[in-house]
């Protein structure tokens, strides 16, 4: 059975994207592959986290996961921060990678934007510690969203550049399993522009834990054009706002933009938009509901969280204890 990771981080509350794009792919991947989920806490403070809410979102984010159906005693949901043999691994990663390769990295340059000066070191080295998370376990499938393919490459050229170097034939090629219509979901504000749970403007995207109301005053507000939906996928392809939300759409209704438009096109937004609504309700408020369910017992969660490092630092220890041994460390073991 393939091993799978895939992680995402506590910097707010999972949006729409988030769901579509990842963690109900994630679900699916369960039946037949043996599952590692995790909450990336170092990576969340690659920019600045106030502590008291990073630890809420930490745990807001492992109860939405398991509240979309992640199965933590088939599979394991860990927090990063709790299996030291990331940061062990990612600063052996640190000096495999080239600054060449990590100047490529286009969300470094979305994220760290004018003020580059000032931008934390973890952010420049953020994409070896996402190489470190998947090659700690031998991982060879990644479910992510569009935007963490450059990622996925780097870190199949971080783990080719180790075996070159060592000699050896050790981390394996990873496959990334970008899934399904809206593997890039676009904000509502503005469809060229990915939708984000750090972005400043609530309006441009959904919560998980968004009310019905609100989420039928987001989708009713959502940016759109002039003209109807059209019926053919093609003419989607210079209205962007169209397309991101008959995406949405069929992303929520497993089928594709053709079949969307198969049944509404012709149609104005106003009707659209409120079919679009209905459907988001009934998908997004059992999650809601589980989540706060969840998030109630405080003390069930950390257990699930602290079995889950235990179960997940088992299998990568000696991965990265025999990765020291080959670069030439000693191995006195860790402490
Ligand atoms: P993060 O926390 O930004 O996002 C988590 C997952 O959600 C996907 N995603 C989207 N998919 C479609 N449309 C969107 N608008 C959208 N926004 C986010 C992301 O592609 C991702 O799959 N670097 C990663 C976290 C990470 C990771 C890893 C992932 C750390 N280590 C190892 C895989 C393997 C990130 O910031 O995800």
């Amino acid at each position: 059975m393939q091993r799978v990771f895939s992680g995402i981080q506590p910097s707010g509350i999972p949006t729409l994207g988030n769901y579509l794009g990842a963690i109900r792919n994630w679900v699916r991947l369960q039946d037949d592959h043996e599952c590692l989920w995790c909450v990336v806490d170092l990576h969340a403070i690659t920019v600045w986290q106030d502590p008291a809410a990073l630890r809420q979102q930490s745990l807001e984010m492992s109860a939405v996961l398991l509240a979309c159906g992640v199965d933590p005693a088939k599979h394991i949901l860990f927090l990063q921060s709790g299996v030291r043999a990331h940061a062990q691994l990612a600063w052996i990663f640190n000096c495999v990678a080239r600054l060449g390769w990590l100047n490529r990295m286009t969300q470094f340059k979305d994220k760290a934007g004018k003020d580059r000066e000032n931008a934390s070191s973890g952010l420049y080295v953020y994409p070896n510690l996402m190489a470190a998370d998947i090659h700690a376990y031998h991982a060879t499938r990644v479910p992510v969203g569009d935007d963490q393919r450059q990622h996925l490459e780097l870190a199949n050229d971080i783990a080719q550049k180790f075996n070159h170097d060592y000699g050896v034939d050790f981390f394996p090629n990873i496959e990334p399993v970008i899934l399904g219509p809206a593997a890039r979901v676009m904000s509502l504000r503005d469809g060229t522009k990915k939708m984000s749970k750090s972005d400043p403007s609530d309006q441009s995207r959904i919560n998980l834990n968004d009310d019905a109301d609100t989420i039928a005053l987001k989708i009713r507000r959502a940016k759109t054009d002039p003209m109807p939906l059209p019926s053919d996928v093609e003419e989607l392809a210079d209205r962007p706002e169209a397309r991101n939300l008959v995406g949405i759409y069929a992303a929520l209704t497993d089928t594709d933009h053709a079949s969307v438009l198969r049944d509404h096109g012709g149609q104005g937004f106003g009707p659209f938009k409120s079919a679009l609504t209905d459907l988001l309700v009934e998908k997004l408020a059992p999650i809601a509901a589980r989540t706060n369910e969840i998030l109630s017992d405080e003390s069930g969660l950390i257990d699930v969280l602290r079995s889950g490092a235990e179960r997940a630092a088992a299998i990568a220890e000696p991965i990265v204890a025999e990765a020291e041994r080959l670069v030439g460390f000693v191995g006195l073991g860790g402490r």
